[in-house]
C-alpha cells in the first residue's frame, strides 16, 4: 500500500449522507483534538489493542529515521479504551491529512460507559502499510522513542501525553505503561 492514504480514505463511503459521524481515537487523537467536534465521550472498542508498531515519517520521525507511534492490532477479547468524538463529515479532510502515514478509516462499533453503542470510524495502520515497523521488545521500543523526533515534536512527548491522558481517564494499558516505564529508566529516573 502506498505510504500516503489520503486518496484511499477519500473513497471510504460507509457514512456518506450522514450529517454527523462518531470517531474513535486511541492515540494522539485522545489528547490532541485539533479539530471541531460536537461532543466527546470516553469510549471503548472491542477485540483490538494499542501497540507502538507503526512508523511515523511525518509527525514523530522522518522518512530517514521514523518514530514509533500507535496503531491497533487484532486481539480477540480485548477492550481498548479511548475517546470518541462526534464530528461533521468535513472534519475528515483534516483527519485524513493528519493520519495519512499509513492509516485507513475502518468502521467499528464504539461502546460508551452507559452501555450505549454506535457505529463509527477509527483510523488503523495495518501490517500491510509501507510505514509499518511491527513488534519489538518494549525496552527497544522505548529506546527508539527516546531517540526520535519529527515535525510534530519529540516522539517521547507522544508517549507521555498519551500515558497521562490514559491516567486521567482512569485506564490501564500494560503495553503503553511498560514502554513509559522503560523510557523513565533509560532517562535514569
Ligand atoms: C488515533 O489516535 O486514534 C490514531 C493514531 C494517532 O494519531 O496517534
Amino acid at each position: 500500500m502506498s505510504l500516503n492514504t489520503i486518496a484511499l480514505n477519500r473513497r471510504m463511503n460507509r457514512f456518506d449522507g450522514h450529517a454527523q459521524v462518531w470517531l474513535f481515537g486511541y492515540g494522539s487523537l485522545i489528547y490532541k483534538a485539533d479539530f471541531p467536534y460536537v461532543e466527546r465521550r470516553p469510549a471503548r472498542i472491542r477485540d483490538r489493542s494499542r501497540r507502538f508498531w507503526q512508523g511515523s515519517h511525518d509527525h514523530r520521525g522522518t522518512p530517514e529515521a521514523p518514530g514509533r507511534v500507535l496503531t491497533l492490532v487484532p486481539d480477540p477479547g480485548a477492550l481498548c479504551a479511548g475517546m470518541a468524538y462526534l464530528i461533521t463529515p468535513e472534519v475528515f479532510h483534516h483527519l485524513d491529512h493528519r493520519e495519512k502515514n499509513g492509516y485507513l478509516r475502518h468502521a467499528t462499533t464504539i461502546e460508551f460507559g452507559d452501555g450505549g453503542r454506535v457505529e463509527g470510524l477509527v483510523y488503523i495502520a495495518a501490517d500491510t502499510n509501507a510505514a509499518w515497523l511491527g513488534p519489538a521488545p518494549e525496552v527497544e521500543i522505548a529506546r527508539h522513542i527516546a531517540n526520535s523526533e519529527g515535525p510534530s515534536g519529540h516522539n517521547r512527548d507522544y508517549l507521555t501525553h498519551l500515558a497521562d491522558a490514559l491516567r486521567v481517564l482512569g485506564e490501564d494499558d500494560a503495553h503503553v505503561f511498560a514502554v513509559e516505564k522503560h523510557l523513565k529508566e533509560l532517562d535514569g529516573g
